[in-house]
């Protein structure tokens, strides 16, 4: 199965990313494109990324009534993205027709993986704001079976929640994990962090990783720490 380094791209414009990725000379690592920049720059900027050889991660998140997502789900699968995410809360049957808008007419599609709970849920807003009075981590592996019963890919979760997804819905099911920190790196405001290499040792199958390659002094030699230790 691939496991790779996906870099987080949280950028606000064209230029920024483009000068971050220009320091890549002989690799072309996967990326994530999220919110904050497809909706600074548009689907351009998936389009421009993609021509110069990097895949994608497209992390919008999206959420609606099935027939909205699958639509738009067609519209994100022509921009050639490698992997695209929506959240588990819409239902089977949201997670069913997001697949069917992303698979083109020959039959391949991107990778598609769901959210479960957000991390930044915690259970008593789970309970207070949502009435959902099970335990978060009942509420998270029920999500991410949904999704494989709906015929996803695989999560977005914790790397410390690589293992238990994998027990619960089988090793082919990937698990794609934030939450990564270089040993001795700054924690910023992530809660729960895990070295690539445990993250490997735990199972987790993509490490997205942001400001620690992002933000680093020497951003391609970071992300080249991250593959040494997840890769081994
Ligand atoms: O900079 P950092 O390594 O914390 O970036 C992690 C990336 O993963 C960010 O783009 C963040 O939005 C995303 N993410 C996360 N936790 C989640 C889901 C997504 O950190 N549960």
């Amino acid at each position: 199965m691939a496991k790779d380094v996906i870099i987080a791209c949280d950028f606000d414009s064209k230029e920024k990313v483009l000068n971050f990725l220009d320091k890549f000379t002989n690799v072309k690592p996967f990326v994530k494109i999220g919110m904050e920049l497809y909706y600074a720059e548009g689907p351009e900027i998936v389009k421009e990324i993609k021509k110069r050889g990097h895949k994608i991660f497209l992390d919008l998140k999206l959420h609606d009534i099935p027939n909205t997502v699958k639509k738009s789900m067609a519209v994100l699968s022509r921009l050639d993205v490698d992997m695209c995410n929506l959240h588990a809360g819409g239902t089977i049957n949201m997670m069913k027709a997001a697949i069917e808008g992303l698979t083109r007419p020959d039959g391949t599609r991107p990778l598609l993986i769901a959210v479960t709970q957000l991390t930044s849920t915690d259970e008593e807003s789970m309970k207070k704001d949502l009435l959902i009075d099970k335990p978060i981590d009942e509420v998270v592996m029920h999500y991410a079976k949904n999704a494989k019963i709906a015929g996803l890919d695989g999560v977005v979760c914790s790397p410390l929640e690589a293992g238990k997804v994998h027990g619960a819905c089988g090793d082919e099911f990937l698990t794609v994990t934030p939450g990564v920190r270089l040993e001795g790196g700054e924690v910023g405001d992530q809660k729960r962090v895990t070295t690539p290499k445990l993250a490997r040792e735990i199972g987790s199958d993509y490490i997205v990783v942001g400001r620690p390659i992002t933000a680093a002094d020497d951003p391609v030699q970071a992300y080249n720490r991250c593959v040494s230790e997840f890769l081994g």
